[in-house]
């Protein structure tokens, strides 16, 4: 069985690399930031779940307290101790066994943390053998022994050239932290207390460090933006197989946005190019190509092509066509086919919305919301004024402008400028000479 065990995450690094002013934990992939993810693998594995902050600490600690209770958040002295070994010097920890990661990996996974919680030794150190090792603190092994981490920055030409890598996990007994934390120095090219540095005072104290085999693709560090696109990319990947042996159809899966929170129920069919943002949930329904749906819920429905529904909609047995926008809006049992913006609006079922229908939602100051009941024919190039509340079994005229107010059951509103013929003016309009 595995020992308890308590898992730091230092993120209180400014990421000067990524240039940004974001910290650079907070930069996303798949629509969540990064330390997220490497907060949601570890709580799968222990209670004790400690966070080092420090640069921009309140947005970091805000944005985790979203998603997470019971994180023990840790301000770094960074001024006075920079550095990776320095974020850890404030750090205590419930278990006997320390699992140290950095905040800028969110591609590692619980199985890959379960290979460090498995071994006996004081310290398990992750290595991968990278073809370019460039950006890396690099390993030196003698004679089948880790001996110590040289960080590219203090690094020989000589010593450049090794390629195994630190990929930044480490497994450490509580005692060797205890001991050997506050005997770190920053005499090194960065001026930073390295945490790697306990690894050579542990070694010439005779103590075994065990280097464990890591995945490349789970323990990348995210160090600039060209990492985080790669990063979003492997992790996008691992979202779009995980909801496709679910049972979601994807056509051409490798064109599909999908962020973490999306969820699906039921039979659901995704063409291609479409993005699905935030907590949407799409139950039994067709998403057609190119459709984007953020933050919304959508049940036994069609979408699109080229639909866009916005924030907190709720579109049920419903058919949206090209080019319609939805916004803040619930929609039950309507047609949509073409071409409108229905924002702040409710409508229920057996309604038809005509093409080129419009919620006036917006008078430039506040929002109004649009009423719309049952089976109500909404003709083509319809306005609605809001606030607008109209009752069941109601035709509108197209080219309506249907201005503020209430209008009961069975009526027909209509305004229309009456059409004016004017007898021969096109043979005089373009006749010669004029
Ligand atoms: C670190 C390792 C390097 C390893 C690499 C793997 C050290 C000295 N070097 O380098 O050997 O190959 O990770 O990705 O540890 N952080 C703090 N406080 C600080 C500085 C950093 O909490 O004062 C945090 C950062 O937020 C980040 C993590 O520590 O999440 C790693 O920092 P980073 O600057 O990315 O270290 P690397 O240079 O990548
Ligand atoms: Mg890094």
């Amino acid at each position: 069985m595995n020992q308890p065990l308590s898992i730091v995450i230092l993120a209180a690094g400014k990421g000067s690399r990524m240039k940004s002013p974001k910290a650079k934990v907070l930069h996303e992939i798949c629509g969540r930031e990064m330390l997220y993810f490497s907060i949601k693998a570890s709580r799968a594995i222990t209670d004790d779940i400690i966070v080092v902050v420090a640069h921009q600490k309140d947005a970091v600690i805000n944005a985790m307290e979203r998603y997470f209770t019971g994180i023990t958040f840790v301000t770094q002295d960074s001024e006075n101790f920079p550095g990776t070994g320095g974020a850890m010097m404030g750090v205590k920890a419930r278990y006997e066994n320390v699992l140290v990661l950095n905040g800028d990996m969110p591609l590692i996974t619980r199985a890959s943390v379960d290979a460090f919680m498995n071994a006996s030794s004081d310290i398990v150190m992750s290595v991968i053998p990278l073809e370019d090792p460039r950006g890396y603190g690099r390993v030196v092994i003698e004679e089948g022994k880790v001996q110590r981490i040289v960080e590219e920055k203090d690094a020989t030409d000589e010593e450049k050239q090794i390629n195994t890598v630190n990929a930044g996990v480490y497994a450490f007994k509580h005692h060797v932290l205890d001991r050997y934390l506050p005997q770190l120095t920053n005499n090194n090219a960065q001026g930073e207390y390295y945490l790697t540095d306990v690894i050579a005072l542990a070694h010439s104290d005779g103590m075994i460090i065990a280097p464990l085999s890591v995945d490349e693709a789970e323990f990348k560090g995210v160090n600039s933006k060209n990492d985080l696109a790669n990063a979003e990319m492997i992790m996008m990947d691992r979202l779009r197989r995980e909801w496709m042996e679910k049972g979601v159809v994807m056509q051409l899966p490798h064109t599909i946005y999908l962020e973490e929170g999306v969820t699906f129920e039921g039979e659901c069919i995704l063409e291609n190019g479409v993005r699905l943002c935030g907590s949407t949930l799409i139950a039994d329904s067709h998403i057609k190509a190119h459709s984007v749906i953020e933050e919304s819920t959508i049940r036994n429905s069609d979408i699109g092509p080229l639909a866009h529904i916005r924030p907190q909609s709720l579109i049920a047995e419903t058919h949206i066509g090209n080019f319609v926008e939805v916004k803040k809006s619930t929609l039950t049992g309507v047609k949509a086919g073409h071409l409108s913006y229905l924002g702040d609006a409710l409508i229920d079922e057996g309604t038809n919305i005509g093409a080129g229908t419009i919620t006036c939602n917006y008078d430039g100051k506040k929002k109004y919301r649009t009423i719309i009941g049952k089976n109500v024919f909404v003709g083509s190039d319809t306005q609605l004024v809001a606030p607008v509340d109209i009752a069941d079994n109601v035709i509108i005229a197209a080219g309506t402008t249907v201005t503020s107010g209430s209008y009961e059951g069975d009526i027909l509103i209509i305004s229309r400028t009456p059409v004016r013929k004017l007898a021969g003016f096109f043979t005089k309009f373009f006749a010669k000479g004029l």
